[in-house]
């Protein structure tokens, strides 16, 4: 095993260690270095100021420290490199000051440390620190490219306001079907539609014919109603998201309470489990939440982004947006696939899009509302040339 990671860290959310050890992996192979040897200890403020001190005479805690075996950069594959060590608290704390996802930080401190054990170091001179700097750029763009492969997000459209739209005349136009194929061909990984039991938009034909059409994928949304179980149950979406539902809201308002109704939830998770069918919860981004999702035997969670969306001022979303971005790392860790869903926007998608523990967005209501406005100067010119030509 060419990469031994040891963590005395108890920090909390846990890190995504194993998406770390998969990067050394990687950048040992970027290297050449696949068959050398590499130890990596993640440790706690007070032990890494305790190693800054003992070895470096700097009595406190850094980010990253690097141990080297071997000397110069001409090291031959196979070789025991040496060590590098990563406090968790410090890198935690710069995310947050850089605004960057946890993960992204520990890749950059793991290449930084390996770059030093492989004979490089910016202690000695300016023109080393710039050499030692293009080597860590380089390392990162290749390891971005091979990670970006296998993590690219993926974009789920909720087609639930085309039919609000068609309902609010009691008619059979705009049809989510036909929207529906159109996300498709426009690069949606899935059509999501949420069977609500007053029947207020998606109707039980929809999702027949949802099920017959749509080629990614197909997620329900759905209450954990008997009713709504049984149709889940005979047309087999290719997931469901079980979210609460209350007959006044106008949307969905909150997280499951997940940990209120674990028995119930657990047996809907079987007997989905049962006819095949992925279970996600829709849960708002708190660890116990999780939790109780992981125990129950979720596939999926959905972290529900709708409090970050609605934070009005700089710091409250800060705020809001590190309750998902850890909700997300935690849940990944929990062996739980990650999705994220509710009130993102053209102008708040990005930094959720950019956390790479979340494997898929859905979306709604901001592209139907936008669809309206693009769309609505080409829906105006062909009725008027229809008008003027007759
Ligand atoms: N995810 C869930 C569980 C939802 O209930 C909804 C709203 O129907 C969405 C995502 C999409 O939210 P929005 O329409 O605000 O994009």
């Amino acid at each position: 095993m060419p990469v031994i990671l040891r963590s005395e860290s108890n920090c909390q959310p846990p890190l995504p260690l194993e998406r770390l050890r998969q990067s050394a992996e990687h950048l040992l192979r970027l290297c050449g270095h696949q068959h050398s040897e590499l130890s990596l200890l993640i440790v706690a403020d007070p032990a890494m100021r305790e190693m800054n001190r003992h070895y470096r005479g700097k009595d406190k805690a850094t980010n990253v420290l690097s141990f080297p075996m071997a000397e110069g950069r001409d090291i031959p594959n196979g070789t025991l490199l040496g060590d590098i060590v990563i406090s968790a608290d410090t890198a935690i704390r710069e995310a947050r000051e850089l605004k960057i996802p946890v993960a992204k930080r520990l890749r950059w401190l793991l290449i930084h440390g390996l770059v030093h054990l492989l004979g490089y170091d910016h202690e000695l001179s300016a023109a080393e620190a710039r050499l030692m700097e293009a080597r860590e750029m380089e390392l990162q763009h290749h390891l971005t490219i091979i990670e970006r492969k296998n993590t690219m997000i993926q974009l789920a459209i909720n087609v639930d306001h085309v039919a609000t739209l068609r309902q609010a005349r009691g008619i059979n136009e705009p049809d989510p079907i036909l929207a529906a194929g159109i996300c498709e061909l426009a690069g949606a990984s899935g059509i999501v539609v949420h069977l609500r039991e007053d029947r207020r938009h998606i109707q039980d034909r929809d999702v027949r014919l949802l099920r017959e059409t749509v080629k990614t994928k197909l997620n329900l949304e759905m209450g954990a109603a008997p009713e709504i179980i049984a149709i889940a149950l005979s047309l087999k979406p290719d997931m469901v998201t079980l979210v609460p539902e209350k007959r006044q809201e106008l949307t969905t308002e909150g997280g499951l309470n997940v940990c209120g109704q674990k028995k119930k939830l657990e047996e809907v998770i079987k007997e989905m489990r049962g006819a095949g069918i992925p279970v996600s919860l829709f849960i708002d981004p708190e660890p116990k939440q999780i939790k109780a999702a992981a125990a129950i035997g979720a596939t999926f969670v959905e972290i529900h982004t709708g409090r970050y969306c609605d934070a009005i001022g700089e710091t409250a979303q800060d705020a809001e947006f590190d309750l998902v971005a850890q909700a997300a790392e935690l849940a990944y860790g929990q062996g739980l696939k990650v999705n994220a869903g509710h009130g993102l926007s053209y102008h708040n998608v990005s930094r959720v899009a950019a956390l790479e523990t979340i494997g898929e967005l859905s979306i709604g209501h901001a592209i139907m509302a936008r669809a309206i406005i693009v769309g609505l100067e080409r829906a105006v010119r062909e009725m008027l040339a229809l008008v003027r030509g007759a």
